[in-house]
């Protein structure tokens, strides 16, 4: 047996507390005799303990080090909290890696669309089999499908080998899960329908060393009648503004030179704040942080979009030239029996508006196709914004009807080839407008974040624009996590070549 205790040393969970105060907590230290804390998150520490105490146990008893994997599916906030999560289980003496032949297997999944959840089902069966043949093995299920009754009935009755279940309120009591799984043969299923509380100070481990996700509040109020999100993630909460800015200072810190605010409408940050504050407010102390050099963030509402923040935007140093707003769908008709509380008039108008203030901005969307009585018309309309609007991109979604939500009792369905045949009509159109728009910046430099090795040729960087498009160009790998200057020499399309150039 080859029980290498080396894997468990150096278990601190490494959070960062009180400002400036670099505090680390040793896990070893916690004394276990005690019953659990009360508090968070203390408690969470306590069981951190625990389950590496647990952890070691069966290290021991297979003599090697066991392994863990997370599989993210759907958006950023998803790939947040599994950082979040990988965090945890290194702490706890894991070893995080991709395959899911792991010991332990978390799927993070994602209810948007219903071929996320297909998606999940079928690696479910594919894991099944693996699990028949190592008895040891545990399979944990979280994220936004498991806030939905219909999937927990379904796994429940069709996939009870899962062990451990949980959503998207109670993803910072992982730990104190995880622990109850390992200790229990049954399945433990822990779903809330919706919470107030917010846990700071959790370990988690970056995806990135230069560049990091930043909730600054979570769930949605809005209720587009097409969206599952609100039913699954909750209310508005926002994060308290010095709980975030310390959170981009020790990024920095540690090497991080641009960060993303997360939030599923970042225009209502603060609302529900002890003392109320608007995003563009939470903007201008973010930018005051020394040594962070890229500012992002996702998502915006158009209906809440201020001149405020278009200001700020347009002043600011740090916060990058791209931005993100999703109309759904050009008919006004449309976007009212969507809930959207905007007309085309009235994007059109604030697209002017940002467009008159900031000219190079680049302008990115969401669209969706086939949603409820969308006819020709209405598609129409579509066109017509994305021609006016010239998106540099767009991501273009075919609706799908979500259980729950009041589209999905809306009759007159658009039939399925009606909706491919506008979906391919409306993709030429973007590309061509995207194609064009990327020439326009071909021959100039512009200043690019080095993000990896180009997966494709070794001898290549990849870097990312202001803007967000990608540029690949030769280079060694230490410049990864740099701010470097790329003559953008040639444009493929969506991407540019390039070659890197020294400014004085
Ligand atoms: N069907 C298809 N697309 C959807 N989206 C949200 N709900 C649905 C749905 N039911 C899209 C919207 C949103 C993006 C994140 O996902 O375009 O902006
Ligand atoms: Fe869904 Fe609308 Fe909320 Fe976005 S704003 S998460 S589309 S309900």
């Amino acid at each position: 047996m080859i029980a290498n205790d080396d894997y468990f040393q150096n278990s601190y969970a490494n959070v960062k507390r009180n400002g400036e105060i670099r505090m680390q907590i040793n896990l070893d230290e916690i004394d276990l005799t005690n019953s659990e804390p009360v508090v968070e998150p203390e408690r969470q520490y306590y069981f951190m303990a625990k389950c590496r105490e647990e952890l070691k146990k069966q290290s021991q008893e297979l003599g090697r080090k066991l392994t863990a994997s997370v599989n993210t599916f759907g958006c950023q906030m998803n790939a947040r909290d599994s950082e979040k999560i990988v965090g945890i289980l290194k702490n706890i003496g894991y070893e995080v890696i991709e395959s899911e032949n792991a010991d332990f297997v978390i799927y993070n999944t994602c209810t948007v669309r219903e071929n996320a959840n297909m998606k999940v089902y079928g690696h479910l069966g594919y894991l099944k089999k693996i699990k028949s043949k190592k008895k040891h093995m545990k399979i944990a299920l979280c994220g936004c499908m498991m806030q939905e009754e219909t999937v927990i009935e379904k796994i429940k009755k069709s996939y009870s080998f899962v062990d451990l279940v949980f959503g998207t309120h109670n993803i910072f009591k992982f730990a104190e899960l995880l622990y109850t799984c390992m200790i229990s043969e049954r399945m433990v299923l822990d779903i809330w329908k919706d919470t107030n509380e917010i846990v700071e100070d959790l370990p988690s481990e970056r995806k990135f060393s230069f560049k990091a996700g930043v909730n600054i509040m979570f769930g949605c109020n809005n209720f587009c009648s097409y969206c599952i999100v609100p039913y699954v993630r909750g209310r508005e909460r926002s994060r308290n503004p010095e709980d975030i800015v310390k959170e981009i200072e020790e990024l920095v810190a540690d090497g991080v030179v641009e960060v993303m605010l997360l939030g599923q409408n970042v225009n209502s940050y603060g609302k529900n704040l002890e003392n109320p504050m608007t995003f563009a407010q939470l903007l201008q102390k973010v930018e005051k942080v020394e040594g962070l050099k890229r500012i992002r963030f996702m998502t915006p509402h158009p209906k809440d979009l201020s001149l405020e923040l278009i200001e700020v935007m347009k002043n600011s140093k740090k916060i990058c030239n791209h931005l993100h707003l999703p109309i759904q769908a050009g008919s006004s008709r449309l976007l009212k029996i969507m809930n959207r509380k905007y007309t085309k008039e009235q994007y059109l108008e604030l697209v002017e508006n940002i467009k008159k203030s900031i000219p190079d901005i680049s302008l990115t969307t969401d669209i969706m196709l086939g949603f409820p009585g969308e006819t020709e018309e209405d598609f129409q309309d579509t066109l017509d914004v994305v021609r006016q609007v010239r998106y540099d991109s767009a991501y273009t979604f075919i609706y799908s009807k979500r259980t729950g939500t009041p589209a999905a009792q809306m009759e007159n369905q658009v039939p399925e080839e009606v909706v491919k045949e506008r979906f391919q009509r409306l993709l030429a159109e973007i590309q061509k407008i995207s194609a064009e728009l990327t020439k326009e910046d071909e021959g100039t430099v512009q200043e690019v974040l080095v993000e990896e090795r180009n997966q494709h040729d070794e001898q290549l960087l990849t870097g990312r624009l202001s803007n967000n498009l990608l540029v690949h160009f030769k280079g060694e790998e230490n410049l990864i996590g740099e701010l470097v200057y790329v003559k953008l020499t040639e444009c493929k399309g969506f991407y540019y070549m390039g070659e890197m150039v020294q400014m004085e």
